[in-house]
């Protein structure tokens, strides 16, 4: 088989260091698209392809795909982690907050699949695999944008599964609980976020990034042609569909 090409979103830290680093365990050649530099990133992969940019920026990211396939001559899958999830009480949510949190996890995962479609097609064979949330599930009351941005995700993934199919293309979501990353621990894990999560859940424990990896891998799996369209909730049994 061919070396295959992955694009991670939000690569620099988190959940999506911890799927660059899968994916380049696994053999593929990773470019990570990150607002910021990706040093930590780039220093547990061999062969890392770097990319600064925002992924709201339509221009950009088109820019940066160019270079991924002039780097690497294809590209095979997209993850759509890069994602913000600020917590904030209703009434005090301001239009540019909703704005901001709409533009980078839901309009973004369309401009950098639409930027990437070409490259699949030439493929002939793609995953596309957008990072939702559980939150969905037990919508949070001080997280009204970010619920509704993951539900967009969620129908984005519906929707672009039946358009992307004739081109053998799968397009699913994955929607983790609470994970202890650097900034969740700083967010919405403060205060005792991360217990009463944990409360809610079967299994007695904090996610960790590496609890996404093997969801991830089975979704870009060859062998995973036939699953599309859905949304895999990894969330510890804290929420069913
Ligand atoms: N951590 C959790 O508890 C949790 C739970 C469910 C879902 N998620 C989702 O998982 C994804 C990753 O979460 P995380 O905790 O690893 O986040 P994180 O903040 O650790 O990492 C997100 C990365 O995305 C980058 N990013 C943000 N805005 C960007 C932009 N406009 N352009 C380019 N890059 C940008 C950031 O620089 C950062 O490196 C997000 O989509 C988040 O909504 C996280």
């Amino acid at each position: 088989m061919e070396t295959r090409t992955a694009l991670v979103t939000g690569a620099a830290q988190g959940l999506g260091q911890e799927f660059a680093v899968a994916l380049a365990g696994r053999g593929y050649r990773v470019a990570g698209l990150d607002l910021v530099p990706q040093r930590e990133t780039a220093g547990r992969i061999l062969d890392y392809l770097e990319l600064v940019a925002d992924v709201t920026d339509e221009e950009a990211v088109r820019a940066e795909l160019e270079r991924v396939v002039d780097q690497f001559g294809t590209l095979h899958v997209v993850v759509n982690n890069a994602g913000v999830y600020p917590s904030k009480p209703f009434e005090e949510t301001t239009a540019e907050d909703w704005r901001r949190v709409m533009r980078v996890n839901l309009e973004a995962p369309f401009l950098v699949t639409q930027a990437a479609l070409p490259y699949l097609k030439a493929a002939g064979w793609g995953r596309v695999v957008n990072i939702a949330s559980a939150a969905v599930f037990t919508a949070p009351p001080t997280m009204v944008p970010y619920v509704a941005s993951k539900m967009g995700l969620i129908g984005f993934t519906r929707a672009l599964a039946a358009a992307l199919a004739p081109h053998g293309i799968t397009v699913n979501a994955i929607a983790p609980t609470m994970v202890r990353t650097a900034t969740a621990e700083r967010t919405v894990g403060a205060d005792g976020g991360f217990a009463s999560v944990r409360a809610g859940q079967a299994v007695d424990r904090t996610q960790e990034p590496a609890d996404l990896v093997s969801t991830l891998l089975y979704v870009v799996d060859e062998g995973s042609g036939f699953l599309t369209g859905q949304t895999l909730n990894v969330s510890g049994g804290s929420a069913y569909l």
